[in-house]
């Protein structure tokens, strides 16, 4: 397993004025000192790709996405394709969050080609899976994860070039997380699942993060937890102080 990698997902928040002085209090706190343990991931809005592309430069965080278009390029108005990312200087994009699941009715289909898209442009697709509340209430929370996963990833990923974020839906952006024993739960089940699809080496080196109101003062906890291979933030990554925070725990 490599390291952990600890993801900021900046959602539709960030101007260039503030958000450029985060993105740069970040580098500097990753170009001082001693390098994290951990990875750092920043996937600010689109507009702030490019200029966050330079400030992360030589500070080892990597840039991502927070979606991409099935299709390299064409007649798709407000789209932007994995092409484009990786041409921005990102790595990784986050396909299937629970938002665009919501927001643009996304199916596993159609993550899963967004995922292949993201592979076919070289960047590490970040496939986010989870259960609604009344999912978990009427116990179906490990079934519906499991049809996501069997829906949603890649054909045949070459084991570290794909990640998945178990994101119970409740738990995003509500200051409600998951018990550490669900986490539990869910990661050894969804790591079942992929030495199940994938065999047992490519199964295991696959990291799966934790997200839903990840923060400074329960990260600890959470990344503590087996098979929690790092964390998907939303909230806490739009200051640098908890971001770093978090990726220093
Ligand atoms: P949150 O969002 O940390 O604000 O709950 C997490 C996410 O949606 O990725």
């Amino acid at each position: 397993m490599g390291r952990q990698l600890i993801a900021g997902n900046w959602k539709m928040n960030g101007l260039f004025g503030p958000g450029s002085a985060q993105a740069k209090e970040l580098a500097a706190r990753a170009s001082a000192g001693t390098p994290l343990a951990a990875e750092l991931l920043v996937c600010p809005p689109a507009q702030l790709l490019l200029p966050f592309a330079e400030i992360f430069q030589d500070s080892g965080i990597a840039l991502g996405g927070q979606d991409c278009h099935t299709a390299a390029r064409g007649a798709h108005t407000g789209d932007i394709s994995a092409e484009m990312l990786a041409d921005a200087g990102c790595t990784y994009v986050i396909v299937g969050h629970s938002e665009r699941r919501a927001d643009h009715g996304e199916s596993d289909a159609e993550v899963k080609a967004k995922a292949e898209a993201a592979r076919g442009a070289d960047l590490i697709p970040i496939v986010c899976v989870g259960e609604t509340e009344d999912q978990r209430r009427s116990g179906k929370a490990l079934s519906v994860i499991e049809g996501q996963i069997r829906g949603s990833l890649p054909e045949n990923p070459e084991d570290s070039r794909l990640v998945i974020a178990y994101e119970p839906v409740w738990a995003i952006g509500t200051g409600l997380t998951a018990k550490p024993s669900d986490v539990q739960e869910v990661h050894g089940h969804i790591r079942d699942l992929l030495s199940g699809l994938f065999g047992l080496e490519a199964g295991a080196a696959v990291r799966i993060l934790y997200g839903g109101s990840v923060k400074p003062a329960n990260a600890a906890e959470l990344l503590a937890v087996p098979n929690v291979d790092g964390a998907l933030v939303g909230g806490a990554s739009l200051l640098a102080e908890d971001f770093w925070a978090i990726a220093a725990t």
